[in-house]
């Protein structure tokens, strides 16, 4: 119960502390942020207590197709590990397809018995660069003519430079590193802008309500929704006043 109170204690804490900086960082983002918190609550509840009746219909009238990264998973009940969630490679393959056999640069962070990095190698075919990031040195014994492996620490910015040396581009990130939300982060920051454009970051297992990476993604993809902002005086603008049909 002692242990309880304290962990319910330090996280009080820990989010005045974190509002605090907000605050200091950007007064007027923050006051926007707890405008909009009512109606991420909302949403969630929404969520949990919703019956999407119609998509269930709809997803028994078109099977899903075969999934090639799901039966090798299957198949490999030995050698090198693999740690993923059953439901993520319906996901993968949802986002991965249209790289098959192309010349895609693959970095995955996570490495642990190198399973996953074999599986991204049979799966993207032989055009596919395949990049492993680790922080155990053991793992560079996985490294082969095709796989580049590199140890370091993910939430170390200076580590990401040194990466960005040699790999000069990435089209898919797959984060299945520490999982702690400021190495996500990081990662992101580092590894985004160096993702080439149509390609795809695919940050795994962000647990938990509230998850602070989870917010942080929400921060982010917010400026998407602030097109009225950046498109004052554009063409685009024009565009929007021309006469429509819809
Ligand atoms: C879940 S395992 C990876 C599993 C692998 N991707 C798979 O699917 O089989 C997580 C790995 O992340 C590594 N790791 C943990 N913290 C890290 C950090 N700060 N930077 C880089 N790698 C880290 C661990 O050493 C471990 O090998």
């Amino acid at each position: 119960m002692k242990l309880f109170i304290l962990e319910r204690l330090k996280k009080a804490i820990k989010a005045v502390k974190g509002l605090f900086r907000s605050v200091m960082a950007s007064p007027k983002l923050t006051v926007r942020a707890a405008v909009a918190l009512p109606y991420t609550v909302r949403g969630m509840q929404f969520g949990r207590e919703a019956t999407f009746t119609n998509g269930a219909q709809l997803a028994d009238k078109n099977p899903v197709p075969p999934n090639e990264m799901a039966a090798y998973f299957e198949s490999h009940q030995e050698g090198p590990g693999i740690w993923k969630w059953r439901h993520y490679f319906d996901i993968y393959q949802r986002h991965f397809n249209r790289f098959v056999g192309r010349e895609v640069h693959v970095l995955e962070i996570g490495i642990y018995s190198g399973g996953s990095l074999l599986m991204w190698k049979e799966y993207f075919g032989e055009n596919a660069k395949i990049y492993g990031v680790d922080i155990h040195e053991s793992c560079r014994a996985f490294e082969d003519e095709r796989t580049k492996v590199f140890i370091g620490d993910q939430a170390d910015r200076s580590f990401w430079a040194d990466v960005k040396k040699t790999a000069p581009f990435i089209d898919i990130v797959i984060d299945d590193g520490g999982h702690l939300p400021e190495q996500q982060l990081v990662t992101l920051e580092e590894l985004l802008p160096h993702v080439r454009p149509g390609g795809v970051y695919f940050c795994e297992d962000i647990h938990h309500n509230f998850n602070d990476f989870a917010a942080y993604v929400q921060g982010l993809s917010d400026n998407l929704n602030e097109f009225h902002r950046w498109n004052v005086g554009s063409p685009l603008r024009a565009a929007h006043s021309t006469p429509s049909t819809f």
